[in-house]
């Protein structure tokens, strides 16, 4: 199976969702400060020990219940954050040929340790759900837990979600329409001006 940077096509795909994701770490940043209770930062600051203790209650079956992100889920937030950040800017570095090989390198470290902790949060998040008899899977989509006390449920979250949804789309088609090239792309260099040339050439 090709990976994405050994075709042009499958790297702007790559190019564009990686843009997408940015976006949706950048709008995760600012809704820590300015949304809903249980979604802002200050609301989930735990110490490691804390985190440590809630995995260690968790498995004897005895950790208590958590309106807003436990103390080991805090930590997954805030890891899965600066490491998405990171693989967005370093893929984005390396798009411009910055950094050579070291930051190629630096991306994929990034990426898949990324990944480690995003499979790692989901079994976290199942094995929460099986012990704590409730759907986690469903609160992290709907904004909605058992127990959020009256006034600091999310509000306008049907608006919000309808916005994100709209500006990816928007962006996804700003991406094809203008000839699928990855906004940051510099056609007039190396193998992307090569492959242009190519499909100028087949056009005719
Ligand atoms: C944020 C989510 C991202 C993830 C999980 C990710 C993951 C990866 C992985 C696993 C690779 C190595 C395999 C491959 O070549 O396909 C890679 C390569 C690459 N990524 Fe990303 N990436 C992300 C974002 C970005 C962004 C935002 C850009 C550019 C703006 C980018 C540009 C590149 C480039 C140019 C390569 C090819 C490196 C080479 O020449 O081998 N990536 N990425």
């Amino acid at each position: 199976m090709p990976t994405s940077s050994e075709s042009e096509r499958l790297r702007n795909v790559h190019v564009a969702l990686g843009y997408t994701v940015l976006g949706l770490l950048a709008f995760r940043l600012v809704w820590g400060f300015i949304g809903p209770r249980y979604a802002r930062f200050s609301s989930f600051v735990h110490s490691p020990v804390a985190a440590f203790r809630y995995l260690r209650d968790e498995v004897r079956g005895c950790a208590p219940r958590y309106v807003g992100h436990n103390p080991a889920g805090s930590w997954a937030v805030f890891g899965l954050l600066i490491l998405g950040v990171a693989t967005g800017v370093t893929g984005y570095l390396n798009f411009n040929e910055q950094g050579g090989e070291s930051m190629e390198d630096l991306h994929e470290v990034f990426a898949s340790a990324w990944l480690v902790l995003v499979g790692l949060h989901i079994l976290g998040v199942a094995f929460s759900s099986l012990m704590q008899r409730e759907n986690l899977v469903h609160s992290m989509i709907t904004g909605f837990k058992r127990g959020v006390a009256e006034g600091t449920e999310p509000r306008n979250a049907r608006g919000v979600r309808l916005a994100m949804v709209a500006g990816i789309l928007g962006f996804w088609g700003w991406t094809a329409n203008s000839g699928g090239g990855a906004p940051g792309a510099d056609p007039g260099q190396g193998e992307q001006s090569e492959l242009a040339t190519e499909s100028e050439t087949d056009d005719d």
